[in-house]
Parts: structure tokens; sequence; C-alpha cells
């Protein structure tokens, strides 16, 4: 996730540019900079680190100027360092970028078989080559360029292009990404997001997938990328004040991380299947056939929510990869005397990268000669440094100090692991890897269909809300969402929560149950369906207040919780989809079993969140929390 800003108009643009850039930077602040005409060509400053930074390398190398493009990075491919922070030149031609491009791999090889030198290690320079190369070619106008560059590029895009013979031009162009156009009078401008502009206008358009724009201080002409056909896209008027513009219209961060999942996922996944051969590609995820069939045991190591989805990654890895498998806590593995094997592949998941328990626990395999992987969001960071290979999960920054987007990010991550160990060790068919894959690619569709339901859940919510302790059961990768469900509770609502292993709850936690205690049961149509029906009936008997997450059109679940509700004490919601939620039953779509945490995991946050929202707690800035720990 990056920021992209462009200006065409009368005013000096460095300055404009640069307050944009600082409204985009919670979507990225590793490195930053800026392409401006200057009446000499496109010149370039870029600088690493946070924007105060790029603002001092102009104060020593002012950019004067009416057209720009600037760029705040979050690294995905390079690590942040000035050669590889955007603007990204070749020739006359200046590109940003935000997105990720597929085939980078082969279209780099291929430029480069032509001579092409590159000076960055990033995916994006691609563009620039590319679009370098039609201008050569003897193409006059910059979007038809642009146009029959991108026909070369799959992936994700939102790019903004200048030319240094064409001033007064910005050619933008979207896939899969945001881009907004803002009309001024006069003056046009872009950005990845809506607080970008708002200081100058608030009258914007909404790009489509698939649409560019020349953009001209006489307006902005808007095409398709495919065939160059015009079209013509609608004005709206935004009348969000700035703070709520930067949580994009929501109420807190975290919301709107919670919201950022389905595209986190396909950010994370994307490049790194292939449904033709049925697999994970190997480079992407930072592993080589020869450790996968070298490793004897996958060991995890993790701390608070990346430890669940470890858990869950040894779950898959049991399952799919037929390898032994464990999940240590970073800071219980420091402090005992832990034996690794040569032959262990440890995999350290955590989404800053930073955690000091994590990364002593990591130094400690390292030092045995175990090989480590990390799983990180954040590229270059302490603990993938250290190790021998890095899986990047794409989330994106994450502000809200509870953690959501990053967790099932590593959970989609860690599921391509266990694929790609599978298949590397031959104990996942091809058929196996292709249903498995091919459920992934599509969860982020049936994500959506969960997160349309919010409303619903905030009405659970608020029945909810003066519990003074909840139970929260599942089975399987039930388990380790539960645990999570009752992490996120405690984080941000205060309410104490304990999360178990549905068959664990008769060794203790069932004495708890009274009609005063809810007890949140993930219970969809999966391998343990039947069992965990019976731990949710178990506690029904007790009077316990169930508020089961299961699968669409479970009437036994549904009969289950709703007497409570039928007795009157309670009124059913009311409007769109109460009778979702007449029972306290949040359902999630049917799917593959090996995606269910994925889907079962967003009415847990969304039921925290409400709670805690509805109690009227910091929910971005829990009390004692912090979003990265490197004490001990
Ligand atoms: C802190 C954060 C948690 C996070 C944990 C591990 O406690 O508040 O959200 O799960 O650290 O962090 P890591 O960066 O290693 O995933």
């Amino acid at each position: 996730m990056c920021g992209i800003v462009a200006y065409t108009g009368p005013q000096d643009c460095a300055p404009i540019l640069v307050e944009g850039l600082r409204r985009l930077e919670y979507r990225g602040y590793d490195s930053a900079g800026l392409a401006v005409h200057t009446g000499r060509g496109v010149e370039i400053v870029r600088a690493v680190g946070k924007l105060t930074n790029l603002d001092q390398a102009l104060r020593k190398t002012p950019l004067a100027g009416t057209t720009g493009i600037g760029h705040t990075r979050w690294a995905t491919h390079g690590r942040p360092s000035e050669a590889n922070a955007h603007p990204h030149v070749a020739g006359a031609v200046a590109v940003v970028h935000n997105g990720i491009i597929e085939n980078h791999v082969d279209l780099r090889r291929e430029l480069q078989g032509k001579g092409v030198r590159f000076s960055s290690d990033t995916d994006t320079e691609i563009f620039a080559h590319l679009i370098h190369a039609e201008m050569q070619s003897g193409i006059k106008e910059l979007d038809v360029a642009v146009r029959r560059a991108l026909a070369r590029v799959r992936g994700a895009y939102a790019i903004a292009v200048v030319h240094g013979e064409q001033p007064g031009t910005v050619v933008v162009a979207k896939q899969d990404s945001p881009l907004v156009l803002g009309l001024g009078e006069g003056e046009m401008f872009a950005a990845s997001d809506i607080p970008a502009l708002l200081a100058h206008t608030r009258d914007v358009i909404l790009l489509a997938d698939g649409d560019m724009a020349k953009i001209t201080t006489a307006g902005a002409a808007i095409t398709r990328i495919a065939d160059g056909a015009p079209v013509s896209r609608d004005k709206k008027r935004i009348d969000w004040s700035p703070t709520q513009a930067e949580k994009g219209g929501y109420k807190h961060f975290m919301l709107k991380e919670i919201h950022e999942q389905p595209r986190a996922i396909e950010d994370t996944l994307r490049g790194r299947i292939d449904l033709d051969k049925a697999d994970v590609v190997g480079a992407e995820i930072g592993l080589t056939e020869e450790i996968a069939k070298a490793t004897g045991r996958v060991y995890f190591v993790a701390c608070g929510t990346s430890a669940h989805a470890a858990m869950a990654g040894r779950y898959w890895v049991e399952q799919l990869a037929r390898l032994p498998s464990t999940v240590e806590i970073g800071s219980e593995v420091r402090y005992r005397d832990p034996v690794f094997l040569p032959t262990d592949l440890v995999v350290a998941v955590s989404q800053s990268g930073e955690t000091a328990d994590t990364l002593a626990a990591v130094k400690a395999a390292k030092a045995q000669g175990a090989r480590v992987l990390a799983v990180a969001n954040v590229l270059d960071s302490a603990i993938p440094r250290a190790v021998d290979g890095a899986l990047y999960t794409h989330a994106g920054p994450e502000i809200g100090v509870a953690s959501t987007k990053c967790f099932t990010t590593q959970l989609a991550a860690l599921l391509l692991l266990a694929v790609y160990l599978g298949r590397r060790r031959g104990t996942l068919n091809e058929a196996e890897a292709r249903r498995i894959l091919d459920a992934a690619w599509q969860a982020p569709a049936k994500m959506r269909d969960v997160l349309a339901r919010a409303d619903d859940i905030r009405t659970i919510a608020r029945r909810h809300m003066r519990a003074k302790d909840m139970l929260f059961l599942g089975r399987g990768t039930g388990f380790p969402i539960a645990l999570e469900g009752a992490l996120k509770l405690k984080e941000i609502s205060y309410i104490h929560a304990e999360g178990y292993a549905a068959g664990e709850m008769k060794h203790g936690p069932i004495a708890l149950i009274d009609e005063e205690m809810p007890v949140v049961v993930i219970c969809p149509k999966d391998a343990h369906y039947e069992k965990t029906f019976s731990n949710m009936q178990e506690a029904k008997a007790r009077e316990g207040q169930i508020i089961a997450v299961a699968t669409e059109g479970d009437d036994e679940v549904r009969r289950l919780c709703a007497d409570r509700v039928d007795r009157g004490s309670i009124p059913p919601p009311s409007g769109r989809g109460s009778m979702l939620v007449a029972a306290d039953v949040i359902e999630i779509p049917p799917v593959e079993n090996e995606v269910v945490p994925l889907l079962s995991v967003i009415p847990l946050q969304l039921l925290s969140y409400h709670m805690a929202d509805l109690k009227g707690t910091d929910v971005d800035q829990p009390r004692n929390l912090a979003k990265t720990v490197t004490v001990e």
C-alpha cells in the first residue's frame, strides 16, 4: 500500500504534492519522492524515511513547476532506499505506482534482454521502461504509450505518469488499486485517497477499475485502458471532515481496517498463486524446493495475534504437508533452553517484524543452525533482516492497535506456505491444491458478504455490551479463531474473555456458564461441525447466552439459539437482515474448510469493535497496549 498524488494547474505544485502526501502517510512512510516539470524537463527529488526528510531534500533542491506527481512508499518489492523510492524514471518518463505487478520477473528479464539497465529493485520501474520504449518507437501521445505499456502488465496498479516533453499533462490509470480525481477551477488533482484532495476541492471522480485519464488544466479525459473508448464517470461531492476522510469515512481506523481485509488478502495472494499449475510460487514466499524437501519439522514462533495465526498455520502444515509442527510463544522460547534441529524450518510470524521476544527466539534458532523464514508485514524490518527468507503479507500499514487485517493476511500467507510445502513434499495432490487455492482466491468476495452484515452484528453487540465475562469456543482452526476473538474483545472493550478449545470446555470453563454468560461458539459446517454443535448444546443446557458463528442456512444452529429471543425478553432486531441475527446467529457463506478462518474471524472482530464502541472505549488506542513491542 502506497500513496500517490498528482497535480496540474496554475500553482507551484511541490507544496501541494507534499501536503497531499502528508494526508496519505497512513498508506506508507518508508520513503517519498516528487517529479515536477521544471521547464528543464522532469526533475525528481526523493528521500528515505518520513516526509520531513523529503521536505528537507526539497529545501536543498527546490523543484519549481506547475505539473507534477508524488509518492509515499510502503515497500513491497525492494527494500526501503532512495534508489527504490518513487518516482521511477526512464528517459523523459517518470512514474509513481501503488500496487503489485504480478509478471514483473518475466518483464524485467525481457527488458534486460533488450539492454535496459534497471536502477532499482522495484516492480514499478518496469512501467517507466515500457512507456519509454513506446515513446521511443514513435508514439507521440503519452496516454497512448501508457495504454500500450499497460497491455503488457498483469496485476494491481494505480499509476501517475509525466513526460519531460509534455508539460501540463499527467496520465493516470487504475486497476485494483484506488485512484480518485479531484476537480478544481482550472486545476486538476489525482490521489490514492480523498484526504489528499480535501484542502483543494470537494468535487471528485472515483475512477473504476480499467479506467485511465489524461488530465490537463482543461479537465480529465477518461477512457478505458483496454480499447481507449471514452467513458463518463459521475462527479461526487464529499462532505466529510478531514479527520473522517483519513479514516475513509469510518469512525475508527480499526473499522476501516476490518473492511480493508478483502483487498489486503487479494494483495497478499496476488502473484503467488499459479492456478494453472495448482501451485504456489516459491520465489514469492521466500522458500525453495530444497528447503521444503529438507524440512523435518515446522516450528512457529510468534506473540499475540500473530501466535493465533501461527496456530492455524500449524493445522494446515500438519494436514497438507504432513510435517510435525509446533507453535511457541516468543517470550517462552527465549527463556527456555529450546532445542532446534538443523532440519527445522522455524517460521517467525510478526506483523511489525520488530517484536523483541520473537526476534530473540529467532536468534536462538539461528544460533542452533535452524533455517528461519519470517512472515512479516513490514519490509526489511528487524526479523526479516535477521533470517534466511521472508514471506511478506501485503496488508499495508495497520494503524489500529488491535490487529485485524494483519491477522487475516497472515492466515492467507500461512495457507500458501502449507500448500507449497505439501506440493513439494508430495503430500498434496494437484486436485486438492487447486481446490484450496481456488477457495483462497474466492475468499475475498465471500469476506465482503460477511462485512455487508456489519449492522446486524452491532445489534448483537448492543444486547451483550454489559457482559462482565465472555467465553469463545472453537475446534480445529476454529480454536485459534476463538482465541483471537477473545483477545480482540479484551484488548478494546476491556471485557474479560477467554478463548477455549471447544472440547476442553468440559474440563473447567463449563463451571462458569450461567444465564449471565455470553458464549460465542464458532460452529461453521466444517470437519468438526457435529462435535462443536454438541458443545453448543452443552452450553445452552446451562442457560448460557449463545452467540453462534454458523454457515448460512444452518437451521439447527438457529433453532438452538433462537428460543432465548423467542421468549420475548429481548426484542428481535428489525430491518434488513434481521432474519440473520434474530437468534444471535451470525452467518458466513459456505466455503472450503481451509478458508473458513478467513471468514469466521470477521464477525468476532466486528462484535468486539461494536461492543467497545458502544461502551465508548478508545478503540484505536486501547489503554496500556502498544502496536509494536520492542521491549521484553
Ligand atoms: C503487540 C500488538 C499485537 C500483536 C503483538 C505481536 O502486542 O498490540 O497486536 O499481535 O504485539 O506483534 P507482532 O508485530 O510480532 O505481530
